[in-house]
């Protein structure tokens, strides 16, 4: 399986344009990201395992079909607050998914200027029991330096170890990247987009700014 996976669609890509413009207005932000967010979905289908199955049609005659059995089988978990509409939107894919929830905050106070790590304050996880043959999906827009990830692969571990684990984001960076695989060689990510920078605030440069302030206002 594909490590990074870069969705170059015209579309995501013109979506991604208008979410890192800083004129797009709150609204037209979540629209977006709920878009993205199926899109996404559209594209981990594609990697999904399928059968091939026959049915009846009104003529009475069998037409060759296909039926993808993963779809039973995918928990969505989404990390607060930026990754709210883009599990929206990975549910109108994923209409089965068992749903989880996890808090993530980056702890401003104790970050040093230019360090690439951050300390993660995680209060809040509710997330369903993972068995074998599920299909993980994190959903988490920016996945900058990784450190939000990294801590929550390390949570959900203690729910169980499922077949793939996917990260689905908006943009990404090599740093993230990599810091993800460190934490976990298997996972796979699929992006919008690999940007080059990460400032010394932690930003993502060129980036689309904060993403949950942008979502939903300022704090
Ligand atoms: N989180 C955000 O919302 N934006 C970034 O650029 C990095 C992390």
């Amino acid at each position: 399986m594909k490590k990074v996976h870069i969705i170059d669609h015209p579309l995501a890509q013109a979506i991604l344009t208008s979410l890192r413009d800083k004129n797009t207005h709150q609204i037209e932000f979540r629209k977006g990201l709920v878009e993205l967010g199926r899109i996404i979905g559209y594209e981990i289908v594609r990697s999904m395992d399928i059968q091939e199955t026959y049915v009846e049609t009104p003529l009475g005659v069998k037409a060759k079909g296909v039926k993808i059995p993963d779809l039973e089988h995918v928990v969505i978990i989404q990390i607060l607050r930026a990754a709210m509409p883009m599990a929206e939107g990975l549910v109108k894919i994923f209409e089965r998914a068992r749903m989880g929830v996890i808090s993530a905050r980056r702890v401003e106070e104790s970050h040093t200027k230019g360090s690439l790590s951050f300390e993660i304050e995680s209060t809040y996880v509710r997330v369903p029991k993972i068995f074998p043959e599920d299909i993980l999906i994190i959903a988490d827009p920016m996945l900058a330096t990784g450190s939000t990830i990294a801590t929550i692969l390390r949570n959900v571990s203690t729910k169980g170890t499922p077949k793939r684990k996917i990260i689905a984001s908006v943009i990404a960076t090599n740093y993230g990247i990599e810091r993800v695989h460190k934490e976990d060689n298997s996972a796979e990510i699929y992006t919008v987009a690999v940007d080059p920078e990460i400032n010394e605030d932690g930003y993502i440069v060129p980036g689309l700014g904060d993403a949950g302030d942008r979502a939903f206002g300022e704090p």
